[in-house]
């Protein structure tokens, strides 16, 4: 569905549910040319319950197609979060060396009368032999669970560790704040490894870990980055991602430079500074050798009461992950996937050099719209702050507020006053991240892929991002720039959508 007045905030170029409501992201798998994306999902109502996988597909990582539900919740068992991988020389055995199964962990969280006692959870096998469209659950579940310790304990998520040629499973018990680790060479039996806890920030649920091997950026090593969501807890409030890199050994994963826990929130190191950009997961087979990133843009603070209807929750655009050597530690930068990118890219670019002083400057005609890719620099070496409006009104009292501020050193995004934000009290209004300017001359780089209800502001080529929902007027489609204590030079480059 296109957006429209009455469905002012349907995304154009991020994943969506036709309708009803949608989490996280669970299996994402390239393959045969198409990207699949399977979510927790209700196919009954607009808001979290009947936990299914909900179906979606996309050949470009920007225009997704809805697919019948894979895995329907029943009153026995809801379907968690979990992964998929392509099991290629059928070592699970639930396909055959001609047509090789797809096969997916997930978690099963019990009703009444289900194979574990109400409550409980442990992790499950389903597989699908014509390409993901239809799925069958495995005779044998659970595969894993902890008895009688079976509570929270879920979200597996499964990486290749080719030196001892075996599966390696995350997964958490998540009100205690562990990561456990699994190994498997078929993908059924799963022999516990090791458990990872003990750094970071404790204060709130860990969920959907993940471990993914990274190039070290210019260098010929590699290392392991541990994948991590926390609830509440998250360096926005309520939802977000940490992430620890290391190294793992086949058996133990080690944190290296992590912050103590509960050291203060900035020490630990976050994939994203804003409010909404949770759960996410990496691609698994996605070409390239970088990982593709899938989140969902929401907070569990508030994304049950977001005004959007009939569908309620969203995806991030896909990132590819970088890692680089920083000044004290490794870093991750996060850019838009290349696939992603590409499609992005196709319009036309309108652009303007422009310097301005104490009055705000209106972008024009050319300039407005409501899903646009935008890249805006900015250089404050003769001001304080600067930054652009999007979504303005027509009388310029509302709008989405994004900026720098050179004396701070912050980026920052204030949705505060940006459309509707009374849905939720903790809906937070503004969201920052401090980072240098390039050079000494105070130069800013943002990139910013603004959608009809999101924003996802990419600074210093990815050193930092801001992902952040909002739900502004329908008929605020103004841009424009401002500057604050002196004269800033910009120029900005825009694409709609
Ligand atoms: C994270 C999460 C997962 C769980 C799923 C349930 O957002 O709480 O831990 O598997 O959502 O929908």
């Amino acid at each position: 569905p296109a957006p429209s007045a009455t469905d002012p905030w349907r995304p154009v170029a991020h994943l969506t549910a036709d309708k009803n409501w949608l989490n996280d992201p669970n299996g994402l798998v390239h393959h045969d040319g198409t990207y699949h994306a399977f979510y927790q999902y209700n196919p009954r109502g607009n808001s979290w319950g009947n936990m299914s996988w909900g179906h979606s597909t996309s050949t470009d990582l920007v225009h997704w197609e809805q697919q019948p539900v894979a895995l329907e919740a029943s009153p026995e068992e809801e379907i968690f979060s979990g992964c998929i991988v392509m099991d290629q020389n059928n070592a699970s055995g639930l396909g055959s060396a001609e047509n090789p199964p797809m096969v997916a962990l997930y978690t099963s969280a019990y009703g009444r009368n289900g194979a574990l006692s109400e409550g409980a959870q442990a992790q499950s096998v389903a597989f699908s032999l014509d390409n993901g469209t239809t799925w069958q659950k495995y005779q044998g579940n659970p595969v894993l669970n902890l008895a009688p310790t079976n509570n929270n304990f879920r979200d597996p998520k499964i990486t290749w560790y080719e030196p001892g040629r075996y599966w390696v499973m995350t997964t958490v018990v998540a009100d205690a704040q562990v990561v456990k680790l699994f190994k498997s060479t078929d993908l059924l039996h799963w022999d516990y490894l090791s458990d990872f806890s003990g750094v970071g920030a404790q204060g709130g649920l860990w969920e959907v870990p993940e471990l993914v091997l990274m190039d070290v950026e210019d260098s010929t090593a590699k290392k392991w980055v541990m994948l991590l969501s926390i609830n509440p807890g998250g360096i926005a409030g309520g939802s977000g991602m940490q992430y620890f890199v290391g190294e793992f050994d086949g058996t133990r994963f080690t944190a290296e430079n992590a912050a103590a826990p509960d050291a203060p929130l900035s020490e630990s190191q976050w994939l994203d500074h804003g409010a909404d950009y949770y759960a996410a997961n990496s691609i698994s087979g996605a070409p390239g050798d970088k990982p593709v990133l899938l989140g969902w843009m929401g907070n569990w603070d508030y994304a049950e009461h977001v005004p959007t209807t009939p569908w309620r929750g969203s995806m991030a655009i896909p990132r590819e992950l970088t890692l680089v050597r920083g000044e004290r530690r490794f870093e991750v930068r996060s850019a838009i996937s290349a696939a992603a990118r590409q499609t992005l890219e196709r319009g036309d670019v309108k652009s303007k050099n422009l310097t301005v002083g104490s009055s705000d400057q209106d972008l024009g005609e050319d300039f407005t719209g409501r899903a646009q890719l935008i890249e805006l620099e900015m250089d404050l070496t003769s001001s304080r702050e600067a930054g652009v409006i999007l979504r303005q009104s027509a009388d310029a009292n509302t709008g989405l507020r994004i900026s720098y501020d050179k004396e701070t050193r912050t980026v920052k995004v204030d949705r505060s006053r940006a459309g509707t934000t009374n849905f939720s009290e903790k809906f937070s209004p503004y969201h920052a991240v401090s980072l240098p300017p390039s050079g000494s001359d105070g130069s800013v780089r943002l990139e910013i892929l603004l959608d009809s209800s999101s924003v996802e502001v990419f600074a210093q080529d990815g050193a930092a991002v801001i992902s952040d929902t909002f739900f502004p007027d329908w008929d605020a489609t103004g841009s424009s720039v401002f500057s604050v204590d002196g004269d800033t030079e910009f120029t900005v480059r825009m694409r709609a959508l």
